[in-house]
């Protein structure tokens, strides 16, 4: 990124940090977690015994192969959002035979070292990564092929939009999606709370230091003075809200200092660093047909803890 470019981000970045941390009740953006450490948090949060998401939706991609490639069909352009190191749709490239990948994430350098080794190992399918932040737009450029748009969003990754936020990413993929198009969507669902408690405050404390490290990526991007040491993880599930919430407690009064601003914190006052929804299917179901998408498959384990959804652009086949 030029230098300006970089230095209006990082303008920005304060901008929303100070904004956040304002605020009645503070607030830290779930963006600001995956720095390059959060990132690798989040890969061994994957690994835990607690965190069944990513072990659950795997196992539904296993089981119901077959079912799926049946319903989506050999062909798609397959748009990836967030795909990081596009392992999960690489899966499932034998499977599904896309024509074309296009693997979407804000960090460039990861994603061209992804689709080059990917290119080896699929010549016949045609790959075009692109670094974009599609939380803020996706206006696809030419190169994206219009025939049979499958848009990929694996992880319950939606789960860390409000509804109407959620909503509104939809929708902006039903406009880039064309008569043909559809979506397969992993979402996570309401369950026992103890089990979700128990996925976001594990044992071993991997979900602790991923929810912390965001105040040490805060202090290099930003320049806030946060002592790590003195802050600690809190996580619940919320039944009114339908989500699991992440915040950070004060164990201490404390103050905290950005360039240009100053909030001091009383021992036990928070700071809320993530929501991520659980939907019931039905409530899946509508927040699709809401965006425009009708579903045709709903993919669940035995336990109904995570579901695999394909829909497709209302008013096609
Ligand atoms: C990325 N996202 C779907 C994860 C989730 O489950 O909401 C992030 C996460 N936060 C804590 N543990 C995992």
């Amino acid at each position: 990124m030029p230098t300006s470019q970089a230095s209006q981000a990082s303008a920005q970045a304060l901008a929303e940090v100070a904004a956040g941390l304002d605020a009645d009740h503070a607030s830290i953006s779930p963006k600001f977690l995956y720095d390059e450490l959060g990132s690798h948090l989040f890969e061994a949060i994957c690994e835990l015994d607690e965190y069944y998401p990513t072990r659950t939706e795997a196992a539904i991609f296993r089981r119901h192969a077959a079912d799926i490639a049946h319903a989506i069909g050999a062909g798609s352009t397959m748009i990836d959002l967030g795909a990081g190191n596009c392992a999960k749709a690489a899966s499932l490239f034998p499977l599904l035979h896309p024509a074309q990948y296009v693997p979407i994430d804000i960090s460039a350098d990861f994603l061209e070292d992804a689709v080059e080794s990917l290119r080896q190992r699929f010549p016949y399918i045609e790959m075009s990564a692109l670094p974009l932040d599609f939380s803020a737009g996706l206006d696809l450029p030419a190169t994206v092929s219009e025939q049979k748009r499958l848009f990929f969003y694996p992880g319950s990754s939606i789960g860390n939009f409000t509804p109407a936020q959620a909503h509104d990413l939809l929708a902006r993929m039903r406009g880039q999606c064309g008569a043909d198009g559809g979506i397969l969507i992993g979402m996570d669902l309401v369950k026992d709370a103890g089990v979700l408690n128990a996925a976001y405050d594990d044992a071993v404390g991997v979900t602790s230091a991923f929810n912390l490290n965001v105040l040490r990526h805060l202090n290099r991007l930003v320049g806030t003075d946060f002592d790590v040491r003195q802050w600690r993880h809190v996580a619940f599930y919320n039944p009114t809200e339908s989500r699991v919430e992440m915040h950070l407690e004060a164990i201490e009064d404390t103050t905290v200092s950005w360039p240009g601003g100053r909030r001091s914190f009383m021992h036990g006052e928070r700071i809320h660093t993530e929501n991520s929804y659980k939907y019931r299917k039905d409530a899946a179901v509508a927040l699709l047909a809401q965006a425009g998408f009708r579903t045709t498959d709903v993919w669940t384990d035995d336990d109904e803890w995570f579901a695999v959804l394909y829909a497709r652009a209302e008013g096609t086949g």
